[in-house]
């Protein structure tokens, strides 16, 4: 199979170790970096690992970040990608049978790279069952498609006070204009 694969500075060193395995196994890997533990935004890196497949270049998306979380989270936001962090052998081979993933999370800091290895296998090896699973999977692909019902949430930002200065400025402006109101009164 084609798999790609990436991580950010904190599944880096699992992500170096992790190509070489999965190479031999018999697969082809493209590394879409980073090239080094340097501090990165993971979701730069599963943007590439589910363009890759979701774009038919890999059969197969391989992530590593800390928890796998970040990384699962920004994979699914990908139409066509079914992402979820993984931590043991068994999720991978149920997330495969019944869920079709097509990209697996890993997490480089709380799952050791012996049991990593092990999940990878089972995910590789592991083919869709079918059936009233691919109902349920269709469902989820659907969603991809759906428009928004709701407008987005405002990001939360935390309100800047205003500082004593233009708090004196403004009371300033207002004893000598007065209050300033538009000229048709609305
Ligand atoms: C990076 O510190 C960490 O937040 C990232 O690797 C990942 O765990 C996010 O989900």
């Amino acid at each position: 199979m084609r798999i790609a694969i990436a991580s950010d500075h904190a599944g880096f060193e699992q992500k170096q170790q992790l190509v070489e395995f999965i190479k031999g196994l018999g697969h082809e890997v493209t590394d879409f970096g980073p090239d080094s533990d340097e501090r990165v935004d993971y979701p730069d890196f599963a943007e590439r690992v589910g363009h890759a497949v979701a774009r038919g270049e890999a059969d197969r998306g391989v992530l590593i970040c800390g928890t796998g979380i970040g990384m699962a989270l920004a994979a699914d936001k990908i139409c066509g990608i079914r992402a979820a962090v993984i931590t043991t052998p068994e999720f991978a081979d149920l997330a495969r049978r019944h869920n079709d993933l097509n990209v697996i999370t890993l997490s480089g800091r709380f799952i050791s790279l012996e049991e990593n290895k092990r999940i990878l296998k089972v995910f590789f090896a592991g083919e869709f069952e079918g059936g009233r699973h691919a109902r349920r999977v269709a469902k989820i692909m659907a969603l991809d498609y759906e428009k928004p019902q709701t407008a987005p949430a405002a990001p939360h930002v935390t309100p800047i006070r205003r500082s004593s200065l233009a708090e004196q400025i403004d009371a300033a402006l207002d004893e000598k204009l007065g209050p300033v109101t538009p000229a048709d009164g609305k």
